[in-house]
């Protein structure tokens, strides 16, 4: 037998590799755990996780029994931004709410003028030094959204930034077009240019990339985000949506007659809303360090697992709603606040974010899926959401390759 690359031995293997992707409602609390094992790697691939590996290694790691977890995957972060949002925060300390802000043309718009202004190789580097500590915290998989430009211009100097920060970095990032993500005050045909001009520049520059927006008052209505992502569908995109963020509007309802792959937010929607997602192929999306930063509201999770809904939760790393990007931080919350299971949180995190990317070789611990691995310093999962912003991880594979390892 030819010699691994990389052999982890006497693991407690937490696999989430039995039954279908996406998992839902009580599913996502089977994690698949093998009490004691050895994970074996070839080149970027997880070869065997067998009772005990024979062969030789060019490098083993003894687990001594802590967990072995996938890689986390990142499925909603908007970690592609420059500028300062600090000023704008201590206004919303004093009382001021993130749509009145948004409405005095700060918020998003803020970031919008900064992001247009930044050089593509410094926007490029503060989306590196990001991507890094997210790492740093285990996410080895890591969704970055444009929208900071929002014209055709704008929208392709992100996604080069964003391609730029990509290379070279031990993960994988995997880009979304947010075209719809505020109203360019400035821009008299903006809904029509972003529909028509901007979007066909995208599918152009990135066939196949998932489309977004942003629904909500002061922001893209219904109609116009219907707009928008009915036609990317009709090119060959993927669409997703933030909806119901402060909001219930109806665009969980539009978005699932759209075939969406996810919808995000949800911390306005109504039971009689999470009863149709739950229902529907589309993955709830939960973002709980929004309710964290800026209000101390949270979507019902429980609710949505309980009615056998496929429940993702994602840092939304951002300068506006949520500061940061630590995604077991968030994992932390949503357990706290959107009242997930420690292991429902596991599953969020993992096999059922790779869903949202449409990934199916990762989010898992088994052969032929990609060697992105988490060993934590701990023999218990649960800790992973229990310690509260100082995540036990201990060691980062991406691809195969050791990336990050404690001391
Ligand atoms: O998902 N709400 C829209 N988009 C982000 C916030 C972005 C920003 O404020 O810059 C969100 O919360």
């Amino acid at each position: 037998m030819p010699r691994a690359d990389l052999v982890i031995r006497d693991a407690r293997v937490v696999s989430l590799a039995t039954g279908p992707r996406p998992r839902r409602g009580a599913a996502m609390r089977e994690l698949g755990v093998v009490p004691r094992a050895d994970v074996v790697v070839r080149g970027d691939t997880i070869d065997a996780v067998l009772p005990r590996y024979e062969g030789a290694a060019a490098r083993e790691l003894d687990a001594r029994g802590r967990v072995l977890l996938p890689g986390l995957v990142d499925c909603h972060t908007h970690a592609c931004w420059t500028g300062s949002r600090v000023d704008e925060w201590e206004r919303t300390l004093a009382g001021a709410t993130y749509l009145e802000v948004q409405a005095a043309g700060g918020g998003i718009m803020a970031t919008v003028r900064a992001v247009r202004a930044a050089p593509c190789d410094a926007l490029a580097d503060a989306t590196r030094r990001r991507l890094d500590a997210m790492l740093a915290h285990g996410a080895t998989t890591i969704e970055v959204k444009t929208g900071y430009g929002l014209t055709a211009e704008g929208e392709l100097h992100m996604l080069a930034a964003i391609r730029a920060a990509a290379g070279g970095f031990p993960g994988t990032v995997v880009p979304t077009a947010l075209l719809g993500h505020a109203i360019d005050p400035e821009r008299r045909r903006f809904l029509d240019e972003t529909t028509g001009a901007t979007l066909d520049a995208i599918h152009a520059a990135a066939p196949g990339i998932a489309i977004d927006a942003f629904c909500e008052r002061g922001a893209w209505s219904v109609d116009d985000t219907s707009r928008l992502l009915a036609r990317a569908r009709a090119l060959g995109h993927p669409v997703r949506v933030h909806a119901d963020q402060f909001t219930s509007l109806g665009m969980v309802e539009a978005a699932l007659g759209l075939g969406a792959a996810s919808v995000d937010h949800l911390e306005a929607s109504t039971p009689a809303t999470l009863a149709r997602l739950a229902a529907s192929s589309a993955i709830a999306v939960l973002l709980p360090a929004c309710g964290f930063h800026l209000d101390g509201r949270f979507a019902d999770g429980r609710s949505l697992v309980d009615r056998g809904a496929a429940v993702a939760v994602a840092s939304n790393a951002n300068p506006g709603s949520a500061p940061g990007g630590s995604l077991p931080f968030a994992l932390a919350l949503a357990v706290r606040h959107n009242r997930l299971t420690a292991a429902e949180a596991l599953t969020a995190a993992t096999v059922n974010a790779a869903c949202v990317l449409g990934l199916d070789d990762r989010g898992s611990i088994a052969p032929g899926q990609r060697a992105d691995l988490l060993l934590l310093d701990t023999d218990d999962e649960r800790e992973l959401a229990w310690a509260a912003g100082l995540p036990p991880v201990r060691t980062v594979v991406a691809g195969g390759r050791v990336v990050r390892t404690a001391a």
